[in-house]
């Protein structure tokens, strides 16, 4: 284990270092927004393909990095801190190395209070993806991050509150599109800016069909018991998911994706999640899970 405080945390992020953080959605890898090197270094340590643009996390506006928008300012008063990232137009402050060279920077401001104390203590934007290995599941506890990155070093901020990661909205037309579902939902962005086109119709770079992927094979049904049945029978060792209203179910789903995969079962069956709320982002990572790897 290496567990570490806030105050060495930002010592190894200004020495252009990574470290585990904890959010409010998923655990990060972060590295510092403003060191080219270090952000390239993320790609590496976590056999992530370049050009996966990475979202830069920050304390407060974005206006120092992404072209300022009226539509995005109400976001921003309405939304943030928390879990919601805008894709906007980048300014040329923001490094090629985050945004994989793209005109466009995805931005957010996390609620949880050691990242808010990190970006705090660093004084600077942070880069981070979800830290897990590449096209693994997302991390929403320390343990998660240390199973994955033996050597890191993490802060331990407890248990993800949302469990799932962001929403990312895309504010680049004139049409604002969900670019993946998160926990601020269709009908809350609707609210504060009319029409939003659903995920699906624009994928965003790098969120792909087989994304969040256990070892095992996930199966999701509306008959988890009975397809569990037909399975065992067949001679698979399956674990089934207990049915969760739509918070719940975020907030477990990758802990035990993990904990079932780690005991070895071939499938893991899955209900679906009512879709309201944070619900239309569980189904969308069992949807990809479900495709494999
Ligand atoms: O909740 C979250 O968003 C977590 C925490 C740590 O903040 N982060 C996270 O990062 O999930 P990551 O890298 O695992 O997923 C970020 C997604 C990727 O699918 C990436 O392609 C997309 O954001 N993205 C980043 N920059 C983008 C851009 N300029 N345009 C479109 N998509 C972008
Ligand atoms: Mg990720």
């Amino acid at each position: 284990m290496s567990l570490v405080g806030v105050d060495e945390a930002v010592g190894v992020l200004r020495a252009g270092g990574l470290v585990g953080v904890p959010s409010e959605t998923v655990y990060g890898l972060a590295a510092d927004g403003t060191n080219a090197a270090a952000v390239a270094s993320v790609f590496a340590r976590k056999g992530r393909p370049r050009g996966h643009p990475l979202i830069l996390h920050v304390l407060d506006d974005p206006w120092a990095y992404a072209a300022r928008d009226p539509r995005a300012e109400a976001l921003v008063a309405r939304f943030w801190p928390g879990p919601l990232t805008l894709v906007l137009p980048r300014l040329p402050s923001a490094l090629d190395e985050v945004t994989g060279g793209r005109s466009t920077v995805a931005v957010r401001s996390p609620s949880h209070p050691v990242f808010r104390a990190l970006l705090a203590g660093l004084g600077r934007p942070i880069a981070a993806p979800s830290a897990n290995r590449f096209g693994g599941v997302s991390p929403t506890t320390a343990a998660h991050v240390l199973s994955d990155f033996p050597d890191l070093p993490v802060v331990d901020g407890g248990d993800a509150d949302v469990g799932v990661e962001s929403t990312i909205l895309a504010l680049l037309g004139d049409r604002p599109a969900i670019l993946r579902p998160g926990a601020v939902d269709r009908d809350a962005l609707v609210a504060v800016l009319g029409p939003v086109d659903a995920t699906g119709d624009t994928p965003a770079p790098g969120n792909l069909p087989s994304h969040y992927a256990p070892r095992a094979r996930v199966e999701v049904s509306d008959d988890p018991e009975g397809l569990a049945r037909s399975l065992v029978a067949a001679g698979l060792r399956v674990a089934v998911l207990p049915p969760e209203p739509p918070g719940r179910y975020a907030a477990t789903l990758y802990e035990r994706l993990r904990a079932h995969d780690a005991s070895g079962v071939d499938v893991i069956v899955a209900p679906w999640c009512s879709d309201v709320g944070v619900g239309a982002a569980v189904n969308d990572r069992l949807r990809r899970a479900a495709a494999g790897r």
